[in-house]
This record gives structure tokens, C-alpha cells and sequence, in this order.
């Protein structure tokens, strides 16, 4: 049933999309390639075993790229959304910490977070905003090396992130996905979850994906214009 008016219970779904307008390159288009690396040859545990240096070298440019840009018109719908819809989550595959700095409050970073370092021996997480680093790479007091706190390719998610994105697929009445290619799992997972528990599948994307052929809509354009109109349509405003 086409769900009229604001939802009671929505689930977001974020990936590299959103932040597109922002500025940030997104992972699969030719502006993400840096010294000719792909991401899956430095974003793996054996590349930073290798070259820690080399590693944190590209998260320092990845880190610059990113400090410079700001939440767009999509984030902040989000955060307009989350104010006014009583059950909502906004589950993100983006590490760039963009949702928060827009004021998204009930965030589930599913690939962690580009601003956080986590040591390799303790396993503590600290927020570290500071660029570029004095050192590279980085160490914790202790000692040992520093690593991004993201999820790298070949690792696990973080279990209590994924709890929670396998919860709020299963039990929302709406589920969006804006700006995911819907290729990588088990994130690309998630809308096909909420469409089998029974909740209407929009999707927000400049082309179609894999998630389209079972979206109940696909709204084609960029997220930074759709999405604020989406948010129209539901308060009745247009
Ligand atoms: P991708 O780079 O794979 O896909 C970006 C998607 O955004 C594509 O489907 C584009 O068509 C769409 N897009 C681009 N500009 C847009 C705009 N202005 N408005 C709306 N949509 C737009 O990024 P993700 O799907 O986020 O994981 O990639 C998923 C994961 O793959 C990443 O989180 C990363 C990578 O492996 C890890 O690092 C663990």
C-alpha cells in the first residue's frame, strides 16, 4: 500500500550518493582513484600490515578531501525527518561523518567512521579530527599502531551496528535508500529485508541499481534536489 502522508517508522539507508553534492568522491566513480590505487588495494588489513604509511597516506587525502565539505540539502532533510517521524533510523555505508555533522542523532554507521582511530592492540576507539597528523602513522599511547576505525574489505561489521540495521529493516513501515550502488554486502541486503518484512522500498539514485527491479519507487535524480521533495510530498506541501 503506498504509504500517505509522513511515516511512523522510517529506516534510511545512505550510501557514497549522498555526499556526491557535497563533494565527496563517491567509491565506484573515476574521482575516488588516488596515485592510480584502487580503494580495494589500500581499504584491506594485509595493505596496512604491509605499509601502514602508505595507508594512512591515503586516509590523510581521503581525511583532507572530506574536512573540506559540508552536509547538502539531503542530509539536512534527513535530519528534519528524524525530528518529526517518532521510530526512525538512519542507517549509513559512509564514513564521513556527514549525517552527524548535519545533527542525524539515531545513526548507525554500518563502515564506521573516517574521524575515529582505533588502536591495533587495545582495540580502543578515540575520535581524532586532527589533520593532517604530525606522524604517520599515527601510535597510541601504548604504543602500538593507530588504524582508522573503519570496516576495511574482508572484515566483519561491527555486530551491534548490524543488530540494529537488521532491526530497523525488519520493523519499518518505509525504508529509503538514496545514493547506493547496492552491491556490497550485507548492506545491499538490508532494503530486500524490509521489502520481505512488508515495508514500502523507495529508492533515490541518478541511475537505477540491482535495488531497483524490487523498489515500490525509484526516484531518479540527485539526492540534494529528491530528496527534500520527497519530504514535500509527504507533509502534503506539494
Ligand atoms: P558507490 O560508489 O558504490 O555508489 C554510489 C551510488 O551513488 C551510485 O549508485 C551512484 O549512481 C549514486 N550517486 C552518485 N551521485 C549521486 C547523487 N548526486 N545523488 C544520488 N545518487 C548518486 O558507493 P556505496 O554504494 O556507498 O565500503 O558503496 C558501498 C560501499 O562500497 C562503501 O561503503 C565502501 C565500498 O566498498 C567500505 O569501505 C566497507
Amino acid at each position: 500500500m503506498t504509504p500517505v502522508g509522513i511515516p511512523q517508522s522510517l529506516a534510511v539507508l545512505t550510501g557514497a550518493g549522498i555526499s556526491a553534492e557535497s563533494g565527496v568522491p563517491t567509491f565506484r566513480g573515476e574521482e575516488g582513484l588516488w596515485r592510480n590505487f584502487r580503494p580495494e588495494e589500500l581499504a584491506t588489513l594485509a595493505a596496512f600490515r604491509r605499509d601502514p604509511a602508505l595507508v594512512w597516506e591515503w586516509y590523510e587525502w581521503r581525511r583532507g578531501l572530506i574536512g573540506g565539505c559540508q552536509p547538502n540539502a539531503a542530509h539536512h532533510i534527513l535530519v528534519e525527518m528524524e525530528r518529526a517521524i517518532p521510530r526512525f533510523t538512519l542507517i549509513t555505508q559512509n564514513v564521513d561523518g556527514l549525517h552527524r555533522l548535519a545533527g542525524n542523532r539515531r545513526v548507525v554507521e554500518l563502515h564506521g567512521n573516517i574521524w575515529q582511530v582505533r588502536c591495533t592492540r587495545e582495540g580502543t576507539v578515540t575520535e581524532w579530527r586532527d589533520h593532517p597528523l604530525l606522524k604517520i602513522p599515527p601510535r597510541c599511547k601504548c604504543g602500538a599502531l593507530l588504524r582508522p576505525n573503519v570496516v576495511w574489505f574482508g572484515e566483519s561489521l561491527p555486530p551491534e551496528a548490524l543488530q540494529a540495521a537488521f532491526d530497523a529493516a525488519c520493523s519499518c513501515q518505509v525504508m529509503l535508500v538514496i545514493g547506493t550502488s547496492g552491491v556490497v554486502e550485507p548492506a545491499a541486503s538490508l532494503p530486500r529485508v524490509a521489502k520481505q518484512s512488508g515495508a514500502w522500498v523507495i529508492e533515490i539514485n541518478v541511475e537505477t541499481t540491482p535495488i531497483s527491479r524490487y523498489t515500490d519507487e525509484t526516484i531518479l535524480g540527485p539526492a540534494a534536489i529528491k530528496s527534500p521533495r520527497l519530504w514535500a510530498r509527504w507533509q502534503g506541501l506539494s
